[in-house]
């Protein structure tokens, strides 16, 4: 497969570029850079430097570079400056995202699999969360991603697009060659271990959530689980093509291999299911405190924290159901435990101190 990817200089985009690189596919990467790394881009991947947003241009890259698969992780992820900003996100995440959607119809690229996000939940009523629970985001961010969702679903009932939307839940860890690093960074994990680099303490927002110790719970899911995830729903859209086609996914040690078209809900005759929605999270839940005590074992000393105000718009508890990415793409979260996944940020950490070089 040659597969196009949006975003993939960033940080779960690079990540997923590795692991389709390591299964034998082919990948050009578009991306303007704006937040992602060109170091981050791995070897034997090309870059195309520019905007998803650019409908001829990309229609034309699509066809020249004889694309079969999209994968867009390129967004504006976050949820603070949509609220401030949600013109930003209207703009990146819907306009930017049809105009590709609308590219690829051009090219006639059928297979498509987006970065969703389980904000698209908003405050959840129960835990863990079903894919079928009501859609109520409560910020920009969140209400971009439904909508573009929902344009997904639509495109398939229309035009045939076979899509994959995936809800990460909290992305953590790093692989051996790419990380975090973000400007700003807002995400739990690096404060904390930039916190244990003895730099500044790390705020906990909010210590009196109705959780067992007062903050707040969230399912943390290695990112290179969640890259194996993205392979596997890429060689899933392949609906068209006969399972021997599609070897990596047994290789990239996943069980079992894809399952057949016809077992997915997602395509097939009926035209009007062609959109699949999967969770990825480990269905399991730390709270902040557990993450740094866990952070704390793992770098071997106490980390320094205060406790702040809550932050507006966190819910109490994100816990993932994840058992529709198993039975349906034949996923399975490999690097589960808090360590393993806060032990790879920290390696990657101490070997980029100063993050990435550009
Ligand atoms: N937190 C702190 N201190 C920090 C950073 C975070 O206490 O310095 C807390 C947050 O309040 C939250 C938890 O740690 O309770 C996790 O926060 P993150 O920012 O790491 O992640 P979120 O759960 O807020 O965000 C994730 C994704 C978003 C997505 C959101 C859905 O990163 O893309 O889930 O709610 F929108």
């Amino acid at each position: 497969m040659r597969a196009l990817v949006t975003g993939g200089a960033g940080y779960i985009g690079s990540i997923s570029v590795e692991t389709l690189i390591a299964a034998g596919h082919d990948v050009v990467v578009l991306d303007d850079l704006s937040t992602g790394h060109r170091s981050a881009i791995p070897p034997g991947a090309g870059l195309i430097e520019g905007s998803y947003a650019d409908i001829e241009r990309v229609a034309r890259l699509l066809t020249d570079e004889r694309i079969d698969a999209i994968l867009h992780c390129g967004a504006r992820s976050l949820v603070g400056e949509s609220i401030a900003d949600p013109a930003r996100y209207y703009r990146a995440n819907i306009v930017g995202g049809v105009a590709l959607l609308d590219a690829a119809r051009q090219a006639g690229v059928q297979r498509f699999v987006f970065s969703s996000s389980a904000a698209v939940y908003g405050t959840p009523e129960v835990a863990p969360i079903a894919e079928s629970a009501p859609l109520r985001p409560i910020n920009p961010y969140g209400e971009t991603k439904r909508t573009f969702e929902s344009a997904l679903a639509w495109y398939g009932s229309a035009y045939g697009l076979r899509s994959v939307s995936l809800r990460y839940f909290n992305a953590a860890g790093a692989s051996a060659d790419n990380g975090e690093d973000h400007d700003p960074e807002t995400h739990l994990i690096p404060n904390v271990l930039r916190a244990a680099e003895g730099t500044a303490e790390v705020a906990i927002f909010g210590d009196d959530y109705p959780t067992a110790d007062g903050t707040c719970v969230r399912d943390y899911i290695h990112v290179e689980d969640l890259a194996a995830a993205h392979l596997l729903a890429l060689e899933a859209t392949a609906g068209d093509r006969p399972a021997g086609d599609r070897p990596a996914a047994a290789e990239a040690g996943n069980r079992p291999a894809v399952p057949e078209a016809g077992d997915l809900p997602g395509w097939g005759s009926d035209r009007r299911r062609n959109a699949l929605v999967c969770n990825l999270g480990s269905g399991t839940g730390f709270s902040v405190r557990q993450v740094i005590d866990a952070a704390a074992g793992v770098v071997g000393h106490a980390i320094p924290t205060r406790i702040g105000p809550r932050r507006a718009g966190d819910p109490p508890v994100l816990i993932a159901s994840a058992g529709r990415a198993e039975s349906l793409l034949g996923w399975q979260a490999r690097h589960g435990s808090l360590e393993e996944m806060i032990g790879s940020a920290w390696e990657w950490r101490r070997r980029h101190p100063h993050g990435y070089p550009g």
